[in-house]
């Protein structure tokens, strides 16, 4: 048997994927600093539209904002998806949203416990966070990376905020079953929206945990507070101020939920 050109690289993955498009091309690591780091490379090259890449554990996994994601071996999810999207540039920063909708519904389906979204892009499970999603564009390539945190049983004190499957559950879940089922659910929502279907959007909105919260943002170098009303059409937050006095937020991050 030949040995292979990257040691990192596995082949043996047994995944029983059911899609039609996305993971046809699965690469899987054991071990990489960053799934999106390494797609965004793949895609200078070139790989297909659909190419899904999978490390076990990361070493400088990014979180928004220059934020480091958490990522070690084994208890986690850490993929990213290699997308041309065939529709107009200005609806690409909608794929997060589509995304998120896709990641809670699959695991709604998987656990049978509700699913927050916060925000622009947070799955979030007992009002704690249960996984994040990082989209970055390059040309005509769309790089959607995200985490997932699955069979933790503990997280110290500075990821107070953090949950997984397994804290929500008490189950084990085998990570290769829920990537499985995760990418049958992102194959048919981005197929939706590569059509033109918008039922995304109230889909996300059930499920948006910040309604009717006041919360304090920034954006930029700006820290803005209001109640949350809703997200538009195109994925804003909607702040109102004062009575009346409405924001649409486009991007930023929610610093504080009252
Ligand atoms: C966030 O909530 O801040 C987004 C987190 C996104 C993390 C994922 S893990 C897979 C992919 N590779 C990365 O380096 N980041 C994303």
């Amino acid at each position: 048997m030949k040995a292979p050109l990257d040691s990192n690289f596995e082949t043996t993955v047994d995944l029983k994927l059911s899609t039609q498009w996305l993971g046809k091309n699965l690469l899987f690591y054991r071990c990489l600093d960053s799934t999106n780091n390494f797609t965004l490379k793949l895609a200078r090259k070139k790989a297909p539209h659909g190419t899904v890449v999978w490390a076990r554990e990361q070493t400088a996994g990014r979180g928004r904002g220059n934020k480091t994601w958490y990522s070690p071996p084994g208890t986690g999810l850490y993929f990213s998806i290699l997308l041309y999207p065939p529709v107009p540039l200005f609806t690409w920063p909608l794929l997060s949203l589509v995304t998120g909708v896709a990641a809670a519904k699959a695991l709604e389906n998987k656990t049978g416990e509700a699913m927050g979204l916060k925000w622009p892009n947070d799955i979030w499970g007992h009002g704690h966070k249960l996984g994040g999603i990082l989209t970055e564009s390059q040309g005509q390539a769309v790089v959607i990376g995200i985490g997932l945190n699955i069979n933790h049983d503990f997280f110290s004190p500075e990821f107070c905020q953090a949950t997984s499957l397994f804290l929500l559950t008490q189950k084990h879940f085998v990570l290769e079953e829920v990537l499985a089922d995760l990418l049958l659910h992102l194959e048919r929502a981005y197929d939706a929206f590569f059509q033109g279907d918008k039922s995304f959007l109230s889909e996300w909105r059930k499920r948006n945990i910040l309604k009717n919260k006041k919360v304090t943002i920034r954006t930029g170098d700006k820290i803005t507070t209001g109640w949350v009303s809703d997200i538009d059409d195109q994925g804003a937050l909607i702040l109102e101020k004062a009575k009346g006095k409405t924001y649409a937020i486009v991007s930023g991050e929610v610093l504080k939920i009252e």
